[in-house]
């Protein structure tokens, strides 16, 4: 309540009202948090333990990618309750991403859109910044992706190299094949050209690696990506990175309706928790799930674990309903009430 009536006024306002420079200051804020983070944790972060494709989870409620491209908060993440955390997307090379304005609110259907682009400091760099920081209180998940100036031809070199830069420190890795921002990225989620990338990614490891989709796929194209992931012993799936549908916004945001890049938040709820449960049925619940889009409540996440998640992931959520939401979920998902 105190967050959605005061505090995130008070933020939507930051920096003239732009959502980026809001994002830059309030993770900057994130550093105030490091001397309290051991306590902090435990009061946000007690949930229910799991151990999914053999790593140890604290919580089920994890970061999604994007928030934290670089790894630069890595420290408070866990603090303020989540069970682990999915850093990146990073490509080989570093990039700037899309000129600004590429980050879009849509509050009145509490959404987002976006066309960052991959903005990051590249593969290298976050080895170095993980390898600075040592050992996480929590399990760290990598997502790498292709760089924009690498074709879409060349695109196995381009993620094997991130991989190499990054194999140490990751406990499990989300291929990024579904973001919309990237032309030609979502081309890697067809059978073939998945499978020569995940063919060439499992000789190259025994890592855990996962595969991150849209939620734009029809069933049979989604049936095609777990049969190719089967092919190549692929850990999990990640369902679902942002939508290029517009469907379900509130007539007062359609005038951003027409922004080109991804939507986050409510718009994708139903969405990518049917393909949650599409992908549940059709490997009967063999295959480990990483549930994220439009988790805004508790409900929605317990919803997200009933449609057959392992553990779920929030982005657009976290801007809407406060860092709060991390800790109503996690004693909503251990029967402690919201
Ligand atoms: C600003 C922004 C940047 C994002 N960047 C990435 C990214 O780099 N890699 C990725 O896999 N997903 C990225 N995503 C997608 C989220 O990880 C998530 O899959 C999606 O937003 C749906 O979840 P949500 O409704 O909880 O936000 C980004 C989302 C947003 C809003």
């Amino acid at each position: 309540m105190i967050y959605t009536r005061v505090v995130r006024p008070a933020l939507f306002r930051l920096g003239g009202g732009d959502p980026e420079i809001a994002h830059a200051r309030t993770t900057a804020a994130l550093r105030l948090l490091r001397p309290a983070a051991p306590l902090l944790r435990r009061y946000f972060g007690s949930g229910s333990p799991r151990t999914v494709f053999g790593v140890r989870f604290p919580n089920p409620v994890g970061l999604a990618a994007g928030m934290d491209k670089d790894g630069q908060h890595l420290r408070a993440w866990p603090a303020l309750g989540f069970g682990f955390v999915e850093v990146g997307t990073v490509t080989r090379h570093p990039q700037p991403g899309n000129p600004v304005p590429r980050l879009f609110r849509l509050p009145a259907s509490e959404a987002l859109i976006n066309r960052m682009g991959f903005n990051n400091a590249g593969a290298d760099a976050l080895a170095d910044q993980l390898r600075a920081l040592g050992p996480l209180p929590v399990p760290l998940g990598i997502s790498i992706g292709k760089s924009k100036i690498t074709p879409v031809d060349r695109a196995v070199e381009d993620y094997l190299a991130s991989f190499r830069a990054l194999r140490h420190f990751g406990d499990y890795f989300a291929i990024n094949v579904s973001s919309p921002n990237t032309p030609g990225l979502r081309a890697l989620q067809d059978r073939a050209a998945l499978d020569t990338l995940l063919g060439a990614l499992r000789q190259e490891a025994t890592a855990r690696l996962l595969v991150k989709i849209a939620p734009d796929l029809t069933e049979h194209a989604i049936a095609e990506v777990l049969e190719v992931c089967d092919t190549h012993r692929i850990d999990g799936i990640i369902a679902t990175n942002t939508t290029l549908s517009r469907d379900g916004l509130a007539p007062a945001d359609t005038p951003l309706a027409t922004e080109p890049g991804g939507l986050s938040g409510r718009p994708l709820t139903t969405r990518a928790r049917d393909v949650v449960a599409f992908i549940a049925k059709h490997t009967n619940g063999n295959l480990p799930i990483i549930g994220v889009g439009g988790i805004l409540t508790p409900d929605d996440a317990l919803s997200m674990l009933d449609a057959g998640a392992s553990l779920l992931q929030t982005y657009t959520g976290l801007i809407y309903s406060g860092p709060g939401l991390v800790r109503r979920i996690n004693r909503a998902v251990s029967g402690k009430g919201r």
